[in-house]
């Protein structure tokens, strides 16, 4: 008989169920998950890319002709579509934990918050702010501290919460692969 390594252990643990990576802009979701599905060997998917893939327009555009009600329509439009697969790490949109009705959809699978303190998210994101019109004014330190006291309720909504300092992406996804384990029962256990 041939001993399972860790990794076999936590797929089948996992069961094919989504992890959705959740957190502030820059705390690294979209760098970090290409890295943790490999590790699980499951497929990386952002949210953001695809939505501006389907409707063929910019974040920043989308903001500016819908608002931001047109963008999380459209964001929860895209997180439905993708949430028929299943074995996906999935970079959300800062924000999509705003939206009360996407919960219902990230509690089928696993919430990894990524949290990073907002000192270092501010200093990532200064460089870009590109697809983030939300923190497009003068007074980033203020418009980014008031987002992040707005929702960190709802980021303490997670299965699991990662405390980001200055670790590289790889090191992040090694740090979820390692604590996934301790939130995981078995799905039969669980009754899914
Ligand atoms: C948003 C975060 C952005 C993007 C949009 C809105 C937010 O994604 O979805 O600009 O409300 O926090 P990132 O978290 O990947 O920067």
């Amino acid at each position: 008989m041939t001993d399972k390594s860790p990794q076999q252990i936590l797929k089948e643990k996992l069961g094919g169920r989504n992890i959705f990576l959740i957190g502030m802009m820059g705390s690294g979701k979209s760098q970090t998950g290409p890295d943790l599905a490999n590790i699980l060997d499951y497929a990386f998917v952002d949210i953001d890319d695809v939505l501006e893939k389907a409707s063929k327009q910019s974040i920043a555009d989308i903001f500016e002709k819908d608002g931001e009600k047109g963008f999380r329509d459209l964001e929860k439009q895209v997180l439905k579509e993708i949430i028929q697969h299943h074995s996906l790490v999935i970079a959300t949109g800062g924000g999509l934990v705003t939206v009360p009705e996407n919960w219902g959809i990230l509690h089928q699978g696993i919430v990894v918050w990524l949290d990073l303190d907002i000192d270092r998210s501010i200093k990532r994101i200064q460089s870009d702010k590109k697809k983030r019109p939300l923190l497009d004014n003068d007074d980033l330190l203020k418009t980014f501290s008031s987002l992040y006291k707005r929702r960190k309720p709802m980021y303490l909504e997670c299965d699991l919460r990662i405390k980001v300092e200055d670790q590289s992406p790889h090191e992040v996804a090694a740090m979820i692969a390692e604590k996934l384990p301790t939130i995981l029962v078995k799905p039969e256990n669980q009754g899914v």
